[in-house]
């Protein structure tokens, strides 16, 4: 799938900067610095584009090699801009009992991809996930920092609704926030 990719020069906001300055002064080499300030640029733009690798290449005095290295070698950072929003639904044991295999059927027909997949307009990705601690509430699903729980296909075609509207509903996390407040 295509996606656009960021701007060049890189758009970093002043605070990220500050940050992987802050980073630099702390690590002995550019190359010790690397992967701290990969997380700052991941964490503020969602993944690393090549504006982010030349950036990175400019700022720390390593190689595009190194670079490529370590984000090719860790999972955890990305290299493709992932789908607006990312739904990850719990597939552990005790989601299954529940009913996550019903739930993620309805989302691959709701959203006409299957799992592993997002969708061609770059709106909705679609992933299989571990155990995600919330056992007892299950079937759920995860959308950044928010928990959906108890779902049905029913909560499923609200939860699309509004994102489609670009409207994230209040999720059950929040409300387990609120309670404890
Ligand atoms: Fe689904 Fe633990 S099994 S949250």
């Amino acid at each position: 799938m295509d996606h656009p990719e960021t701007a060049t020069p890189l758009e970093l906001s002043e605070q990220s900067r500050q940050r992987i300055a802050d980073i630099i002064d702390r690590y002995p080499t550019g190359q010790s610095a690397l992967m701290p300030c990969i997380w700052v640029i991941q964490e503020e733009i969602g993944w690393i584009p090549p504006a982010a690798i030349d950036h990175l290449v400019d700022t720390l005095g390593v190689t595009r090699a190194r670079v490529h290295e370590l984000l090719t070698f860790y999972t955890m950072f990305r290299t493709e801009k992932p789908a607006q929003y990312v739904l990850e639904v719990c597939q552990n044991i005790s989601c299954h009992v529940l009913g996550a295999r019903e739930i993620i059927a309805h989302l691959e027909k709701r959203l006409g991809i299957r799992i592993g997949e997002a969708t061609p307009d770059g709106k909705f990705a679609l992933h299989g996930v571990e155990c995600l601690g919330a056992c007892g509430h299950g079937p759920m699903l995860q959308l950044g920092k928010h928990f959906y729980e108890y779902l049905t296909p029913e909560k499923v075609d609200d939860l699309l609704e509004n994102l489609r509207k670009d409207v994230v509903p209040r999720a059950d996390t929040d409300r387990h926030l609120e309670e404890d407040a």
